[in-house]
């Protein structure tokens, strides 16, 4: 198996061939997602919500973080396993940031790590890669930066968020970011982001024109009843394959159907 590497996400980009990532917290699925060909494996801070039934992603911790990649990374043979640096791991603290970084990377054995942020991370983002560790930057909407937002709604509508988004991703890249991730932004300024870039942008509704796009497993696989924002397409509906296993499993237990004959010793 021919692994993905940082430098053949750069070559899909150059070639305009579309990388395709999704999130994995887990083995199980690590393996599926793996084995079906995906690019890259995020391990994202999103397990505060999918995994845990938090409402933000501000609790998790690095020890969780930590404990998810572990799982993703012992499934994974060919993608690119990145994982979130969580909500007070890095911000306004270089060393911390450096430190939490070489724990992910040590205990883990994952690829590369992503932070959320621009100008405000930059000192955090250039001590990471200046210990050979690979940062994904992440722009838009920063689910971290709930608190400051108070909505997860669409961002960089105006002028002067677009701007500064514009100008933070030159920066990311100028540090040595070998990609950028793109959160819930008009599609035209995930064209320009993009096109002004030689790195590879992900874009997770930031429309079609990013390098690549991304979304959360649970989401797109429908286990994650009720949340059908415009940017999800729902490949599958398994909240009803699951729900309906059960559910047959339920009568057959009650109805004295399993275990019949040849399923016992
Ligand atoms: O935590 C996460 O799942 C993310 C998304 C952008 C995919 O960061
Ligand atoms: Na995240």
């Amino acid at each position: 198996i021919k692994k993905i590497t940082t430098h053949s996400l750069q070559a899909m980009k150059a070639g305009g061939e579309k990388i395709a990532m999704l999130t994995a917290y887990d083995y199980s699925m690590a393996t599926v997602l793996d084995h079906a060909g995906l690019d890259i494996i995020l391990v994202g801070d999103s397990a505060a919500n999918v995994m845990a039934g938090y409402e933000t992603t501000l609790p998790i911790t690095l020890e969780h973080m930590i404990y998810h990649a572990q799982s993703v990374v012992r499934a994974v043979k060919r993608a690119l396993v990145l994982v979130d640096l969580p909500f007070g791991s890095y911000q306004g603290n270089p060393k911390l940031a450096l430190n939490s970084a070489i724990r992910i990377m040590k205990e883990s054995g994952a690829h590369g790590v992503k932070l959320e942020g621009g100008a405000e991370i930059l000192d955090s983002v250039k001590l990471i890669l200046s210990a050979g560790i690979p940062v994904m930057g992440h722009l838009g909407l920063m689910p971290q930066s709930i608190n400051k937002y108070g909505t997860y709604a669409l961002r960089a509508k105006d002028e002067v968020e677009a701007k500064k988004l514009i100008t933070d991703a030159e920066i990311l890249q100028q540090a040595g970011c070998f990609a950028l991730l793109l959160e819930k932004i008009p599609a035209l300024l995930g064209k320009q982001v993009s096109e002004n870039l030689h790195i590879p942008t992900i874009g997770i509704g930031a429309g079609k024109y990013c390098d690549g796009q991304v979304l959360v497993v649970h989401d797109m696989l429908g286990l994650n009843k009720g949340f059908k924002p415009r940017f999800l397409r729902q490949y599958a509906d398994m909240y009803d394959v699951v729900g309906n296993a059960a559910k047959s499993y339920i009568r057959d237990v009650k109805s004295v159907d399993f275990p019949n004959d040849t399923e016992q010793y």
